[in-house]
């Protein structure tokens, strides 16, 4: 039996028709049964892997809509996990915390990848809502390694040197309470270039605060609101920048 991918490698061969509400199902189809594949059992992609589907005119639109339906925003990849665990562990952080963590899968790949990282969310009825309206109803994933904790109450009680918080709610910005934290040392931001997660006030540059785009992540980093072209690659938008307290 032909597997769902080859049928996807087959599509991309023929001219995409916008106009054909068949064809686009078919490509929509195989393309969600081919992530389910790719991250099926926590199974952590390659980006090659990830950026065949963004790039194939046929699969775009079902890419974009099992990020919605699944609940994920920025899609990890073997590299970028890679790349990340390095960046920590050189910087010798003690206690990484994850706030608004929503499925956990960011901590669970890091600690899969020697970096422990604990994984604070409020909790999967709120991940709920973080999608269209049509699958508000669907069932969302939260794996077992999440807290379920207010990002206010994981400052407080964690302690963290380090704070990760990938795709903070739409126009909620969260720094405040990260940069009033005495233990916090480092955030790290992934965020959307032309979104609205954080608001515009959380990446407005201090003097107390160096920010720095992690480029080694970012170039290894899918997104669920990229897109790409065949022979062209992936437009990345999803951003990685740290803010790293200034020595006084
Ligand atoms: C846009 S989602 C991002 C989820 C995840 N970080 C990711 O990139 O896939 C925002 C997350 O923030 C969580 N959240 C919203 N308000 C929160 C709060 N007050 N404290 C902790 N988490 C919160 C939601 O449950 C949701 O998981």
């Amino acid at each position: 039996m032909i597997s769902a991918l080859d049928r996807l490698r087959a599509l991309r061969t023929r001219p995409y028709n916008f106009l054909s509400r068949s064809q686009s199902s078919e490509g929509a189809q195989l393309a969600s049964s081919v992530l389910d594949d790719l991250f099926r059992d926590r199974r952590l992609p390659s980006f090659a892997e990830l950026a065949e589907i963004v790039t194939n005119p046929h699969a775009l639109s079902g890419f974009h809509d099992w990020c919605q339906r699944t609940r994920r925003f920025t899609l990890w990849t073997r590299e970028a996990i890679d790349e990340l665990a390095t960046y920590l562990r050189e910087r010798g952080f003690t206690r990484v915390v994850e706030i608004g963590a929503g499925r956990g899968d960011l901590a669970w790949y890091l600690s899969g990848a020697g970096v422990d990282v604990v994984a604070t969310d409020a909790g999967p009825r709120m991940l709920e809502a973080f999608t269209l309206p049509q699958y508000r109803s669907l069932p969302v994933e939260m794996w077992e390694n999440v807290r379920w904790l207010d990002w206010r109450a994981a400052l407080s009680s964690l302690d963290p040197d380090c704070v990760l918080c990938s795709w903070m709610p739409p126009d909620e910005d969260w720094t405040p309470g990260l940069r009033s934290a005495e233990s916090v040392k480092e955030f790290v931001l992934f965020w959307e270039l032309r979104g609205t997660t954080g608001g515009k006030s959380a990446f407005q540059r201090r003097t107390e605060w160096l920010a720095r785009d992690i480029v080694t992540v970012e170039d290894w980093l899918i997104g669920r609101t990229d897109e790409g072209v065949v022979g062209f690659g992936v437009t990345q938008y999803t951003k990685a920048t740290a803010f790293r307290r200034a020595e006084p």
